[in-house]
């Protein structure tokens, strides 16, 4: 056994788990309108189980209405949603998992468009994320609450849930009590550490009141706040001991809240390091007797059994790296961490998604979310042409041969991958070669047929005699029309990072969305003196609010000059004549200008291909240039449609 800890068993409370590695709450936004638990969240839990995983903590369910935080959250308020919880229980135990739900109240961390009413608060102070200002709860309202703490906690036990987990992290309604950032209280409620834990310990109370001593409860920390007056690692250290004394069995540290959500800790991505939070999972574990979970981009195995062994953490949470490959706790324990497909931190599938009020995808996995339409058996195998391997085309590949049908790919440069190739290169981007890698890995482990370098010809397509054809060419640099665009000074982005171009002395990067802005950091890296200009107000907009933050941050402190609300008028020899808002014209002055100013289909055989195979199936940028999370997905959706 390569991973001898964190295949041993562990004890939360009464609680026996079979290992211990433990699925994080996640909110999928698979749940109904009313928080009612579908049959595509059941079938997505019975997958994750069926993987392997200890225990699974459900993801925060609301455990009032004006709590919710998402349009399809799971919910613990009502009696009704039992039937669903029973489901969901019984999927895992199954699979010998034990299961356990988060008990939540979003408090000011939620918008009135999504509950109806105006949020709710320690204090009337908005959420930075948010913006909208909450009311105060008065102590009458606080007492209700803290019952419906207790009351969903015994409904979870009643649905036949191992344990609950009480959401005391990330900002939500337990941390805007606990702590001086968002609670101005002067009642029994605020001011003082001891008055700021109240509300938390009446939760504690009433929880236990409702499901009795023995029943195993776990408390969720922010080890951090991260922001300007909020929670320290010495205050959670005093948390940690005061909840252990009032009866938690199990602590789970993570950290931040939607203030400081930016800083990329709560669900760190690819420019953060991994294993970010251990240190302040150890810092409470030094503190405290009952088992303490550590979690936030633990993605490997290693990394999980060193974190057990060393003695920061008892047990290990691997939340998205559970949407990338819910066999991740089966393949490791066999010996098989190669073949996991592991999560990138792209975070554009996951949590973009949810943040924009969309059900959960995972970049890398298609499955993920839609068990049930792959659960269903191919019965008519095909003949199948995928024209193009980067993500839509090997995703395509991958599923239609894991599917039984007949796969023929056809790639005209030397390299699978497509834009994947790039988009590693410039800093803090290089998880994206993990997905180019594990896509290569599992095609090739499949009877799939790749032709390399050809560019496939319409007679190809006609004595091949498919069925189906895929179509996922990809796309090309746009070039808009911009007087001086064609001179021999001006590249394209794209190619910088496909080595095809390079930039020479002072740049000009014209177009600050996300590659623009990846592209003016590389440059700037690499010691060139860099001038981004975007006709947008806002720089790198598409990407995720964190990669964002950081993104913006890192730019700034290299020293790239940014010009918003900026049109090229005209590419010159020394640089280009831009129209500034409020400043007028100007001259800006480069060597380089480097043109990103998006993509567009790259396609230009789908008319004729239709001709000569009955059904042909455009995908991920050759339909529309998109972001990978697109392009895989349709890669995956189109192996089903065939
Ligand atoms: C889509 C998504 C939803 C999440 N929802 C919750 C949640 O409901 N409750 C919670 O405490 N944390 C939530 N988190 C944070 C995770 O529990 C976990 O702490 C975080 O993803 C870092 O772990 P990982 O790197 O292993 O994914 C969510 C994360 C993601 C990606
Ligand atoms: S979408 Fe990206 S970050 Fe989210 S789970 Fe999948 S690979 Fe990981």
């Amino acid at each position: 056994m390569k991973y001898p800890k964190l295949f041993s068993k562990a004890k939360i409370g009464t609680l026996k788990l079979k290992n211990r590695l433990v699925m994080p709450p996640m909110v999928r936004n698979y749940a109904d309108t009313s928080g009612k638990a579908t049959d595509r969240y059941v079938e997505h839990i019975n997958r994750i189980a069926y993987g392997g995983v200890g225990l699974l903590i459900l993801e925060a369910s609301y455990i009032s209405p004006e709590g919710k935080g998402f349009k399809n959250e799971l919910g613990v308020h009502s009696d009704t949603c039992i039937p669903g919880l029973k489901k969901l229980v019984k999927v895992a135990h199954d699979h010998d998992a034990a299961i356990a739900i988060q008990l939540y109240h979003a408090g000011r961390q939620t918008h009135s468009s999504i509950t109806g009413k105006k949020p709710v608060s320690a204090s009337a102070i908005p959420c930075p994320t948010m913006q909208e200002k909450p009311t105060a709860l008065n102590q009458k309202e606080i007492k209700r609450l803290v019952k419906a703490y207790g009351k969903a906690a015994g409904r979870a036990q009643k649905a036949g849930f191992d344990a609950v987990e009480i959401h005391g992290a990330h900002g939500y309604l337990i941390q805007q009590f606990l702590s001086p950032y968002s609670n101005e209280r002067t009642d029994s409620y605020g001011g003082s550490f001891e008055n700021r834990m109240r509300f938390l310990l009446e939760v504690m109370e009433s929880v236990q009141e409702n499901v009795g001593a023995t029943y195993p409860v776990i408390v969720r920390l922010s080890g951090e706040e991260m922001v300007e007056g909020g929670l320290e690692i010495k205050d959670m250290t005093k948390v940690a001991e005061l909840v252990e004394a009032a009866g938690a069995d199990a602590l789970h540290i993570s950290s931040g809240n939607y203030g400081s959500y930016g800083e990329g800790h709560l669900i760190p991505p690819m420019a953060i390091k991994d294993g970010v939070n251990i240190p302040l999972a150890k810092a409470i574990k030094k503190k405290v007797k009952i088992p303490v979970i550590a979690v936030a981009k633990i993605r490997t195995p290693e990394l999980a059994e060193k974190t057990i062994k060393d003695g920061s953490a008892d047990l290990i949470a691997v939340g998205r790296s559970l949407l990338a490959d819910p066999d991740w706790p089966k393949k490791a324990k066999a010996g098989k961490a190669k073949d996991i497909n592991p999560c990138i931190a792209c975070n554009q599938g996951c949590i973009s998604r949810l943040f924009a009020q969309e059900d959960v995808w995972c970049t890398v996995n298609p499955k993920c979310g839609r068990e049930i339409e792959f659960g269903v058996q191919e019965q008519s195998p095909k003949k199948l042409l995928v024209v193009g391997g980067g993500p839509a085309g090997l995703t395509a590949a991958i599923t239609a041969a894991e599917r039984g049908h007949t796969v023929t790919l056809y790639e005209e440069s030397a390299e699978l991958g497509g834009q994947l190739i790039a988009a590693a290169v410039p800093p803090h981007r290089k998880d994206w070669e993990l997905l180019r890698k594990s896509l290569i890995r599992q095609v090739k482990a499949l009877p799939v047929e790749i032709i390399m370098e050809e560019k496939f010809s319409i007679e190809q397509a006609k004595a091949g005699g498919y069925d189906a054809a895929i179509v996922a060419s990809g796309s090309k640099a746009s070039v808009p029309s911009i007087s001086g665009s064609d001179k021999s000074n001006v590249i394209i982005a794209r190619d910088i990072f496909e080595g095809k171009a390079e930039a020479k002395g002072k740049v000009l990067v014209v177009g600050g969305g996300c590659m623009g802005a990846q592209t003016a950091e590389y440059l700037a890296e690499k010691k060139h003196e860099v001038t981004l200009v975007e006709l947008t107000d806002q720089i790198a907009l598409e990407a995720p609010i964190d990669d964002r933050n950081l993104l913006l941050k890192r730019l700034e402190k290299i020293g790239v000059t940014m010009h918003l609300k900026t049109k090229v008028l005209k590419i010159q020899d020394d640089g280009a004549l831009v129209h500034i808002h409020e400043q007028g014209k100007r001259h800006l002055k480069a060597d380089t200008v480097v043109l990103c100013l998006g993509s567009k289909p790259h396609d230009g055989f789908t008319y004729k291909l239709k001709f000569v195979i009955p059904n042909v199936i455009v995908i991920g940028d050759a339909k529309e240039a998109r972001r990978v999370t697109d392009a895989v997905i349709e890669g995956g959706l189109a192996a089903l449609e065939v």
